[in-house]
């Protein structure tokens, strides 16, 4: 069953506030932008698959779950998604990590790929793909795009904010894969930044300009 979820916690919500607050300086957005995809890594990881494994307690031997199939593997998109991997590599320190570089045009606000590394058998692993920003959705798009022409079907999306705009385009666009965000927010501006939002995500985690 393929979800659109919007993760509505009184810990997100208020970390998501204070990464608002333009007076937020880099090491702490830095910081929060982890600490959330880590907050939102543990509901998006909710189905992972467990097996039975059997275990010696000092007490007794007992048939308990472990974490089944094969690791899974975390695929920012380049730069701002860089931000919140360590966050779910928290919860799942064996994942594998992939990269995949877009960026938008200031102009078009077109995605443009400038990078794709995976990791192997990509095909066969369940994929995480975090970034911060979800606005015209065109770059979610071009990175879900990407990912299923390596002939993944098991991806799950994330991201901290999403505009309306960009959240219906992109689960128009891929409506099997689940989608969790963080906040959902107004609207876009006219240069397609979202409304309040926080900014240029990756500018603030990387204190440039
Ligand atoms: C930002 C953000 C998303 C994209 C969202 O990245 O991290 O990838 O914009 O916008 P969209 O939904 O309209 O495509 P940006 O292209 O600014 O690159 P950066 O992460 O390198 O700063
Ligand atoms: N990318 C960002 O980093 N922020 C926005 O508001 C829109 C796109």
């Amino acid at each position: 069953m393929n979800k659109v979820m919007i993760i509505d916690h009184p810990l997100i919500r208020h970390k998501i506030s204070l990464m608002r607050d333009e007076n937020t300086g880099t090491r702490d957005f830095r910081i929060l932008v982890e600490e959330v995809a880590m907050l939102m890594g543990y509901e998006a990881l909710r189905d992972l698959p467990t097996e039975l494994v059997s275990v010696k307690t000092p007490i007794t031997r007992a048939e308990v779950p472990m974490l089944s199939g094969k690791k899974l593997a975390v695929v920012p998109i380049l730069r701002a998604g860089l931000g919140m991997v360590n966050g779910i590599l928290a919860l799942v320190p064996s994942a594998k990590v992939g990269h995949i570089g877009l960026y938008r045009d200031e102009e078009t606000h077109e995605p443009h790929e400038y990078f794709c590394k995976l990791p192997d058998s990509i095909k066969e692993r369940l994929v995480i793909l975090p970034d911060p920003m979800l606005a015209t959705g065109g770059s979610a798009i071009a990175a879900v795009d990407l990912i299923k022409a390596k002939g993944c079907k098991n991806i799950k999306y994330m991201c901290v904010i999403a505009a309306p705009e960009g959240l219906k385009a992109l689960h128009d666009a891929h409506p099997d894969i689940d989608i969790y965000v963080g906040c959902l927010d107004e609207k876009l501006n006219g240069d397609a930044y979202i409304v309040p939002g926080l900014g240029d995500a990756g500018d603030r985690i990387f204190g440039t300009k």
